[in-house]
């Protein structure tokens, strides 16, 4: 009889907010995501080599503004593993901002290129919107996020959770990026 494995074939998924001590493995996590060739939301556009380094992680980690929410996996073993994150920002009239206040800008949206397509994406994003209303609530209007152009299969993804194209379009580091926006009034939270 052939040994029984020991690695843990199922394992749960939490979500917490990350802290500095995520900062490196979060940039791995990001850059493997943003820079993976195979993909789903890659495939129709060249994949970013590096979409954020430590000193920048590091950074936003430490911005009071700014929240990042990790996706997690802990094997039966206890070990974590991170497998996805989303950043949140709350804009209240912030000097300089090109959103509108009582808004969230959502971005450094990524899953593991070995968890892609298992709705780690879509659990991020509710958790997101849910920690933005319980945060926020009796301002909140809208979430805002920047899609880069011509990435349609992504822009497809975004309209079927909700997002609509505000027509509006901004330029950054020579990449041309659609502005999209999902009213997110309490009443109106995806349950
Ligand atoms: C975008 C990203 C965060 C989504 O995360 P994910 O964990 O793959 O998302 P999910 O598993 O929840 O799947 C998202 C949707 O893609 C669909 N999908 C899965 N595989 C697909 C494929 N091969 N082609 C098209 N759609 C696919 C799923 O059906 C799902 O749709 P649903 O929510 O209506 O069921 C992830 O793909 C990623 O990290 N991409 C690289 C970084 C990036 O582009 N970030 C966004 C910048 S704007």
């Amino acid at each position: 009889m052939p040994p029984f494995p020991h690695h843990k074939i199922q394992a749960s998924i939490s979500v917490r907010q990350a802290t500095a001590r995520d900062a490196q493995e979060l940039c791995n996590l990001i850059n493997q995501a943003y820079g993976s060739t195979s993909s789903w939301a890659n495939a129709d556009h060249t994949p970013q080599s590096q979409r954020v380094n430590l000193h920048e992680l590091n950074d936003l980690l430490l911005n009071t503004r700014k929240h990042l929410l990790v996706a997690t996996i802990t094997s039966c073993g206890g070990q974590e593993k991170m497998v996805g994150c989303i950043q949140l920002e709350y804009c209240k009239n912030c000097p300089g901002c090109r959103l509108p206040p009582q808004s969230i800008f959502l971005s450094l949206f990524a899953t593991h290129p070995d968890h892609q397509g298992q709705g780690i994406g879509r659990l991020l994003f509710q958790r997101a919107l849910d920690v933005a209303v319980e945060w926020w609530s009796d301002e909140l209007e809208a979430a805002y996020l920047w899609v880069m152009d011509q990435r349609q299969a992504i822009m497809n993804w975004y309209m079927k959770l909700g997002f609509e194209s505000t027509g509006a379009k901004c330029e950054t580091e020579g990449k041309l990026y659609h502005v999209l926006r999902k009213s997110i009034l309490a009443r109106e939270v995806p349950v």
